[in-house]
């Protein structure tokens, strides 16, 4: 191998890595989560309130759909499984303007399952 060619293994070995390593913290989330609806909610107050109001009321409207109303019973059908909550949040709706939040690295795996736990604190109380 010669001294170009070995130049330019280094970014691409990296790259696997981080294939590899983001493959595993994919899998260690999935199925019902284990976050802490606490830490969930200082992220939730920074940056999702705009959208999604401080209540979990919803309502607002960015380019598509609205933002659900998470107080009532009726957004809390079958589909609104942890799985689902969490890909919204990692991989957005763009074209409702709902962020990739994981996607674009804004948040971590981990402060991802914090909110998934802190939007089913609205579900526990919806009506
Ligand atoms: C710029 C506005 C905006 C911000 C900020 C925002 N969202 Fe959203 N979000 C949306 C819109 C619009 C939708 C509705 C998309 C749809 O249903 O297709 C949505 C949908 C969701 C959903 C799917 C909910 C459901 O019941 O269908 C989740 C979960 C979610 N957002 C979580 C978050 C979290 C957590 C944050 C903060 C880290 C956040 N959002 C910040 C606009 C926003």
């Amino acid at each position: 191998m010669s001294f170009r060619q070995s130049f330019r293994a280094t970014p691409i070995a990296l790259t696997l890595v981080a294939v590899i390593t983001a493959a595993f913290a994919v899998s260690a989330f999935a199925g019902p989560t284990t976050g802490k609806a606490e830490a969930g909610a200082a992220i939730y107050k920074t940056k999702c309130v705009a959208c999604h109001k401080a209540d979990g009321t919803g309502g607002f409207k960015v380019a598509g759909l609205p933002t659900a109303n998470w107080t009532l019973k009726k957004t809390w059908d079958a589909t609104r499984t942890d799985d689902y909550l969490r890909d919204c949040i990692t991989n957005g709706k763009i074209k409702d303007g709902m962020v990739a939040w994981g996607k674009t690295k804004q948040l971590t795996p981990a402060q991802i399952e914090d909110l998934v736990a802190y939007i089913k604190t609205y579900k526990a109380k919806a009506k």
